[in-house]
């Protein structure tokens, strides 16, 4: 199970990632907000990061204007490892090397051709388990 969680900013994209998600059969629970009127994104990053750091939700994915500020919140939660990409290299070593557990994107920033794309080398790819990973993401907590 995904947690969705985005702004106004990234309310747009999001519904594309929904679309995207639904055709290929991938559940997930959507965290709001759920319409462009203007809010909070601290909200919205709390509550994907609470429900993956406490096993609700497997992995995550917010969308906010730039990425950023919903990212930073998802990060002060304990176990996050929420990483902003706009890329999809980024997006495949992220999971590779920091086992990346949310993929934040700005809705502002990415075309929802590249997100797409940027969403499905997340969720596709594997962490690696090399010793060095799993010793520097440890050094993290
Ligand atoms: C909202 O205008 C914008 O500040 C927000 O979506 C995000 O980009 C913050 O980092």
């Amino acid at each position: 199970m995904l947690a969705l969680g985005c702004d106004h900013g990234g309310y747009e994209l999001m519904q594309e990632v929904k679309a995207h998600l639904d055709q290929k059969g991938i559940a997930y629970r959507d965290f709001g907000c759920y319409s462009t009127e203007s809010v909070d994104y601290p909200i919205y990053g709390k509550k994907v990061a609470e429900a993956v750091a406490g096993g609700e939700c497997e992995q995550g994915i917010l969308i906010c204007g730039t990425g950023i500020g919903i990212s930073i919140v998802a990060n002060k939660v304990k176990g996050i490892r929420a990483a902003l990409c706009s890329d999809c290299f980024s997006a495949e070593a992220t999971r590779q090397h920091n086992n990346a557990n949310i993929l934040a994107m700005g809705g502002r920033v990415v075309g929802p051709g590249l997100a797409l794309k940027i969403v499905d080398t997340f969720l596709e790819t594997p962490f690696s388990g090399d010793e060095r990973h799993e010793r520097r993401i440890s050094m993290i907590e």
